[in-house]
């Protein structure tokens, strides 16, 4: 399993269902690393074999997994199958799943909990929609989907969470500063246990804000997803 204390901070570039094979070698060939940093690129699973992950700063990550180990279960794959192609991180409850493939709480347990068997890191994702903050719910259910989407087994080391506000995806809206610290800080006082999680941001990161967001004392860093697809924005995001 990726040790991930030895990151200051950890980048997340979700690509979601975008990118080709041409679109790749271009992208790798400019990709430059920083060597403080952990860079994950989280593909369409398709192209992870092609990905040149697990350099010691370079890691590939997949986007989903299904919560069967095995058996009849056509067009999924399974989290011993991510690890049989070297894949370390995976995301799981994106709010685009919870959207429109129906995943619940319930299911994100299940599938992070497969893939810390097989020494993945799942990448939690909560966050709340435009409506519950409206009505002063964010605490409550994000308290919720933490009670409720991370395994008894998660530690500090062997899962990440990322909050995302649902609002903030792909709208170019962001939480002011200080609401992205006080709901960091919030979800690290949930439980003792989440005190030395690593809790990532996400939503509408570009590189005009990842550096004033990433720098809040409880951000450990950014999930991005539009501006990771175009390499040079990525970049100095990551540098
Ligand atoms: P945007 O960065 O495009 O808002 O998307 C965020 C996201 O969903 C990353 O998982």
């Amino acid at each position: 399993m990726v040790i991930l204390d030895k990151y200051s901070s950890i980048f997340i570039a979700n690509w979601k269902l975008n990118g080709n094979s041409s679109f790749l070698k271009d992208y790798y060939e400019k990709l430059k690393l920083n060597s403080n940093n952990c860079t994950i690129i989280c593909s369409p699973s398709i192209y992870l074999k092609s990905l040149k992950g697990n350099n010691e700063y370079l890691f590939c990550g997949a986007q989903d997994v299904s919560s069967y180990k095995e058996g009849a279960y056509t067009g999924e794959l399974s989290a011993s199958m991510l690890k049989d192609n070297n894949i370390d991180f995976c995301l799981v409850g994106h709010s685009e799943r919870r959207q429109y493939f129906a995943e619940t709480n319930d299911n994100v347990n299940l599938k992070s909990s497969n893939l810390i068997e097989e020494n993945i890191i799942p990448v939690i994702c909560i966050g709340e929609t435009l409506e519950q903050k409206e009505n002063n719910l964010t605490e409550e259910i994000l308290s919720t989907q933490i009670k409720n989407s991370i395994p008894n087994e998660a530690t500090y080391q062997n899962t990440l969470i990322a909050y995302e506000p649902v609002w903030a995806i792909g709208t170019g809206l962001t939480p002011t500063l200080d609401e992205i610290s006080q709901v960091h800080e919030l979800i690290k006082n949930f439980d003792t246990k989440f005190k030395s999680f690593k809790v990532l941001y996400g939503g509408s990161v570009k590189s005009s804000n990842s550096k004033e967001i990433n720098e809040l004392s409880h951000v450990d860093g950014c999930l991005i997803g539009g501006a990771s697809l175009k390499v040079d924005e990525f970049n100095t995001i990551i540098s």
